[in-house]
């Protein structure tokens, strides 16, 4: 018998019954193959052991960690976080302990944990990403690298400077040359074509695309007569950005070959759902764990039980499901695909090529 949820009348299927009836979950990235297509956020989870009390996180699809920086960062002045009408605007400003405490203390805490990592990494320059890459590229149970191509909280190196698609196809080449493990570009929402930036992505070498980052945001406190966060703008997440994220992710789906992530307001198996339907191969929860510690578990076993209830197979009978399968815009600015390389020694020599 199902249970009853105690928030309406949705059924709760724990993963583990929806693995005895036989669901297969596991989704491929590139060259990861992935238990099942629930990830956590960068930066919404910490270094991934925080949580570990409250959900077990070898269970996740991934464990994406807070983006790591050549150096240790303070962050931004506060206030960081203001909460808005349905989401959040967080300016942090990529606050992290930097690679040597990440290697020598916060990647052993995870590895233990058996959880699946992909390192986050960020840099101002295409040339500090690859040194901080090969400083972490060799470190055991690093399954892949999401690079942080979007952070709208940062001065320099962010969101606007990776905004251009020959920078990105040339800095992935770079980092393409220098590591086998996943490489994960994720992109910023905010610029005039996604499909552009997902295309100059996968000709680098990038396995996989990350759609999307948080949409730049801001809210005014009209007592002070200033903005509500230190730094004037941030990055709005959660429910608020759901419809916008989804049709970024579906015109990125529709421009490349290679797996896109979505990214973007999830706080729900429905949400995931949405995703996976327009052609996502994985998805993050991000924001909703803030409002619910066991929110990736909670979206992992509502994907499940919608799939068991509907007598499939597994989550790839599920993923682009779509029948229309994206907009017509989202069409026309995708453009014709250019076939990518397909296989891993293929994209290492195209890589090897564009250096
Ligand atoms: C407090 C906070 C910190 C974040 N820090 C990072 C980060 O370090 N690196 C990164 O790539 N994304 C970061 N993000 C963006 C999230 O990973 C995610 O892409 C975004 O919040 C959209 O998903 P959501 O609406 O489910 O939260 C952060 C988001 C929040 C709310």
């Amino acid at each position: 018998m199902r249970r009853a949820s105690r928030n309406g009348n949705r059924p709760e299927v724990p993963v583990d019954r929806a693995a005895k009836a036989g669901l297969d979950l596991a989704v491929r990235i590139g060259p990861l193959r992935l238990a099942n297509p629930v990830l956590v956020a960068s930066g919404t989870f910490g270094y991934g052991d925080e949580y570990a009390h409250v959900l077990d996180v070898a269970r996740l699809g991934a464990v994406i960690t807070k983006t790591v920086t050549p150096k240790p960062r303070a962050g931004n002045p506060p206030a960081r976080i203001a909460e808005t009408a349905a989401g959040m605007l967080n300016s942090i400003g990529l606050e992290n302990v930097g690679p040597e405490r990440f290697r020598s203390e916060k990647l052993p805490k995870l590895r233990s944990l058996g959880a699946t990592i992909i390192a986050s990494i960020g840099a101002d320059t295409p040339e500090e990403l690859e040194r901080l890459l090969a400083q972490l590229a060799g470190e055991p149970g690093i399954a892949g690298f999401e690079i942080n191509f979007s952070c709208p909280n940062v001065a320099k190196g962010g969101a606007r400077y990776w905004a251009v698609p020959r920078r990105l196809e040339r800095t992935l080449a770079g980092l393409r040359a220098r590591t086998r493990a996943a490489l994960i570009a994720k992109l910023s929402p905010d610029v005039t074509s996604v499909a552009d930036l997902a295309r100059a992505c996968e000709q680098g070498g990038a396995d996989a695309l990350t759609a999307v980052n948080t949409f730049v945001g801001m809210a005014v406190d009209l007592g002070h007569r200033r903005s509500r966060l230190g730094r004037a703008t941030g990055g709005l997440s959660g429910p608020a950005i759901k419809p916008l994220a989804l049709a970024k992710c579906s015109e990125a789906v529709a421009a490349v070959r290679i797996p896109v992530i979505g990214s973007g307001g999830i706080m729900n198996g429905r949400d995931a759902l949405e995703f996976l339907a327009v052609g996502a191969r994985a998805i993050q929860v991000g924001t909703a764990t803030f409002v619910r510690p066991r929110a990736a578990a909670q979206v992992l076993e509502e994907i499940a039980a919608f799939l068991a209830e509907r007598n499939l197979a597994g989550v790839n009978d599920w993923i682009g499901v779509l029948r229309q399968p994206a907009s017509p815009a989202a069409l026309r600015a995708a453009g014709p695909r250019r076939s990518a390389p397909r296989t891993s020694a293929a994209r290492h020599r195209a890589a090897r090529a564009a250096r």
